[in-house]
């Protein structure tokens, strides 16, 4: 089989044959493929394990058809590389045990070399590409969703002490997402170098900062890292979850594709980017749709897209864990056969 070249070619506006599609966290708890492999040991282990990693990787190409494949790891590994304690509670999701909530804290943490302390990550992605026939996506954590994770121990609701650290000592603020961004330019350098063809950045909690707070506290490192991968010619998506209000300052960041949540109309979001390729933006939970319903909804949504300048069919957020991996495939299918062109 020759490489599939759809997705990159979407990511830079060019023609393609039809719409490509990936999913985020296409490779995960709702494939028992992925269950197998995950079971006896924890998610740690199994980021650890190139092997394994490169397996779980190719799982959702082979199944279900996707158009590019993103790296098994997750967005808080280059934490831990920082010198954090970094744990998965079974269904309770990541916790650092020691926060960092004072400038000492800050000041503990290292940028590390990528190669030294994440090295089972670039030889994933070495090992992966000599087995793909679709693009490799990288990624990372973008500064402001990875300090919440820093700042609150954990995942949180209402970003108590993320805010407050915001709004009563932003100069603390400031100095920890320069250190976390520095570590994020570092270890999507090291990616692109071990043979990543695109890199997306992940900002999962961009959404609950009002835009004026969004501006000045963490746009200006989503730009600057942006800016330091400029070098590697490669596309760059960036993806601020529950967004529609930041959408001038994503189309204003440097990426070349802006990732969609599904809570905007996707040709209004098109208006509002400009020239610049869209990623999404269906309803996760839309996959529970009918058969005839889930093709008439995705029927829609391309014809809402089509004066993009490049589109990448997607969910508007990661693909919920219980969804039948059946229904997936009716939408991989539906995508790519009502796109043709
Ligand atoms: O297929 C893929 O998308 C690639 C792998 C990937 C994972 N996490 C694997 C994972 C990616 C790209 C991520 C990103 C990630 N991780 C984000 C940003 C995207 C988003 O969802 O907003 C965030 C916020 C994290 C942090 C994280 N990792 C949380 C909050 C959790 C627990 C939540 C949950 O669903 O249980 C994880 C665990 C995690 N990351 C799993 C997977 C497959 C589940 C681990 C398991 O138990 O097997």
């Amino acid at each position: 089989m020759t490489f599939n070249d759809t997705f990159l070619k979407a990511c830079r506006g060019e023609a393609t044959n039809y719409t490509p599609i990936w999913i985020m966290r296409q490779a995960g708890r709702y494939l028992p493929q992925y269950q197998k492999v995950r079971s006896g040991r924890s998610f740690l282990e199994l980021c650890k394990s190139p092997e394994l990693c490169v397996e779980v990787t190719l799982q959702p190409i082979d199944i279900l058809n996707m158009d590019a494949a993103i790296l098994f790891s997750d967005i808080l590994i280059p934490m831990e590389a920082m010198g954090l304690e970094l744990e998965f509670h079974e269904g309770k999701g990541p916790i650092f045990p020691q926060t960092v909530r004072d400038q000492a804290a800050v000041d503990k943490l290292i940028v590390p070399d990528p190669l030294e302390t994440m090295g089972f990550v670039m030889e994933t992605i070495t090992l992966l590409r000599k087995e793909l026939k679709v693009p490799l996506i990288g990624f990372a954590g973008a500064p402001f969703t990875c300090a919440t994770y820093l700042i609150e121990g954990g995942s949180s609701k209402v970003f108590w002490e993320t805010k407050k650290m915001m709004f009563t000592a932003p100069e603390l603020f400031h100095s920890l997402m320069d250190k976390i961004s520095r570590c994020t330019s570092k270890y999507l350098l090291a990616q692109a170098e071990a043979g990543a063809q695109a890199l997306q950045l992940f900002d999962s909690w961009a959404g609950v900062l009002a835009p004026v707070d969004f501006e000045s506290y963490a746009f200006p490192y989503v730009k600057r890292i942006i800016n330091d991968l400029k070098p590697t010619g490669l596309p760059i998506i960036y993806f601020a979850n529950n967004g529609s209000t930041l959408l001038e300052y994503s189309a204003d960041s440097g990426a070349d594709v802006i990732g969609l949540d599904w809570r905007i109309n996707i040709g209004d979001a098109v208006k509002r980017v400009g020239n610049k390729a869209v990623q999404g933006n269906i309803d996760p939970f839309a996959l529970l749709l009918p058969e005839d319903k889930l093709r008439g909804r995705i029927k829609k949504l391309l014809e809402d897209a089509k004066d993009a300048k490049g589109h990448i069919f997607n969910l508007g957020h990661g693909i919920h864990q219980f969804t039948p991996p059946e229904q997936a495939k009716i939408a991989v299918e539906a995508v790519h056969e009502l796109s043709g062109r």
